[in-house]
C-alpha cells in the first residue's frame, strides 16, 4: 500500500501521455505553447511501463491516462494492452476530448481500456468552436457515440463558463441522461496559461442553476473522487461536481500524476516534482520506487485554489496540459 504525509492511501495514478493537443480550449491552452518539449525527451512506452509496473505493485489499482490530447500519440493501444495484460484488473481508464476517438473506440476497448471520461463543454456548434478554438462539436459527439457503441462506460466533464455555456448546464445533464452517462460539472480553475478573461461558476451558483428546475439530494464523496455526487428527486438522475476550490477537496486525495517526461507530481496546483527519467531510462527499479516513495512523503496537504486572491496565490506555472488535469 502507498501511504502518503498525511496518511492518504494512493492508488490513482495519472499519466500525460502527451502535451500536445488538437483543442485550443480557453481554460487550458488558448494559444499553441512557445514550444513544445521536443519528442526526444518523451519517455518511451517502455520507460514509462517500467514505472507504472512500481506502481502497481506497490498499491496502485487505478490508472487513467490523459494528455494533452492522449489519442495524438501513437501507439497508444499498445501501452494500454501492456498494463491491462500485466495486471487486468487495474481500473484503466482515458481522458479524452473525443474528437479522434470514433476511429479509436474500438481500437481501445479490445486493448483493455475499460472506461473514458469526455471533455463536453457545449451543445451548441458556435459555441463548442469557441471554447476549443475550431469547430469540433461533430467530430466530438460521433466520438461520444461510438464509444457508447462499443460498450464503453462513459463519463462528462463539463467546465460552466459565465457568459459562454452558462446557460447549458440542464441541456447537457439532459443529453447525458438520455445515454446513461454521469456528468461533472468543474470549477474552472484559475491558472496562469488560461484566458484571463475568463470568469468560472462557483460550485454554488452551478447547483443552484439546477434547482431552478429540479430537487437536488446530496450524496456526497464517493471514495476518494473528486466528484461530490447529488441525485436529482423527479428524474433519479445522479450528477456530480468537482468543487477544488472547496474546503474539504483534498482530504481524500488519493492520486499522483506523471507527464510524458518522467515528472512525478504529488499536486496539481504546486510546483514541486521529481524526475523518474534517470531511473527509468537505465531500467534501475529501485531508483524509481525510491523517487516514487519521496514524493509521497512530500505530498501537500491541500491546494490553494480556495484563496480570495488569485493574483495572490504561489500557483504552479506549469500547465494543466502538461499534467493532464
Ligand atoms: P474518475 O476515475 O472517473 O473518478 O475520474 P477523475 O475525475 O479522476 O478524472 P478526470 O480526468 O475526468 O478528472 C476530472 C477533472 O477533475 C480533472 O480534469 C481536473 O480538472 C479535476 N481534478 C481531478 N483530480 C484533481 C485533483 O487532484 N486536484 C484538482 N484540483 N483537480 C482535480
Ligand atoms: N479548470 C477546470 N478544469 C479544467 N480542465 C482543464 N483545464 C481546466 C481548468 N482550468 C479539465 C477539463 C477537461 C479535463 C481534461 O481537464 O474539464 O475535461
Ligand atoms: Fe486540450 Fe484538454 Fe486542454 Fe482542451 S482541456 S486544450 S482538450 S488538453
Amino acid at each position: 500500500m502507498l501511504i502518503d504525509g498525511y496518511g492518504r492511501e494512493v492508488n490513482y495514478l495519472r499519466i500525460s501521455v502527451t502535451e500536445r493537443c488538437n483543442f485550443r480550449c480557453q481554460y487550458c491552452m488558448p494559444e499553441k505553447p512557445f514550444s513544445w518539449v521536443p519528442k526526444e525527451n518523451l519517455l518511451t512506452f517502455e520507460e514509462l511501463f517500467l514505472f507504472v509496473k512500481v506502481a502497481i505493485d506497490g498499491g496502485v489499482t487505478k490508472i487513467r491516462l490523459t494528455g494533452g490530447e492522449p489519442l495524438l500519440r501513437e501507439d497508444l493501444d499498445t501501452f494500454i494492452a501492456m498494463i491491462h495484460t500485466y495486471k487486468p484488473d487495474v481500473d484503466l481508464a482515458l481522458t479524452t476530448n473525443a474528437f479522434l476517438l470514433s476511429e479509436a473506440a474500438q481500437i481501445l476497448k479490445d486493448a483493455g481500456l475499460k472506461r473514458l471520461n469526455i471533455s463536453l463543454d457545449s451543445l451548441k456548434a458556435d459555441v463548442a468552436a469557441k471554447i476549443a478554438g475550431k469547430d469540433v462539436l461533430g467530430r466530438v459527439l460521433e466520438g461520444i457515440d461510438k464509444a457508447l457503441e462499443v460498450g464503453f462506460k462513459v463519463k462528462i466533464n463539463m467546465v460552466p463558463l459565465k457568459g459562454i455555456n452558462d446557460d447549458e448546464i440542464l441541456d447537457i445533464m439532459a443529453y447525458c441522461q438520455e445515454r446513461h452517462m454521469k456528468v461533472r460539472f468543474i470549477e474552472y480553475m484559475e491558472n496562469t496559461h488560461a484566458d484571463q478573461a475568463l470568469k468560472g461558476m462557483h460550485g454554488r451558483e452551478i447547483l443552484d442553476r439546477v434547482k431552478e428546475k429540479y430537487t437536488i439530494k446530496t450524496l456526497g464523496r464517493e471514495g476518494a473522487s473528486p466528484s461530490f455526487n447529488y441525485l436529482i428527486e423527479e428524474t433519479g438522475y445522479e450528477f456530480g461536481l468537482i468543487d477544488p476550490h472547496k474546503h474539504d477537496f483534498c482530504e481524500s486525495c488519493n492520486r499522483i500524476r506523471l507527464t510524458a517526461e518522467g515528472y512525478l507530481i504529488p499536486c496539481l496546483y504546486f510546483d514541486e516534482a521529481m524526475s523518474i527519467a534517470e531511473s527509468v531510462k537505465k531500467g534501475d527499479i529501485q531508483g524509481a520506487a525510491n523517487v516514487l516513495a519521496q514524493v509521497l512523503r512530500e505530498k501537500p496537504k491541500e491546494n490553494r485554489w480556495s484563496e480570495e486572491e488569485f493574483e495572490q496565490r504561489e500557483i504552479s506555472k506549469r500547465a494543466f496540459y502538461e499534467t493532464g488535469g
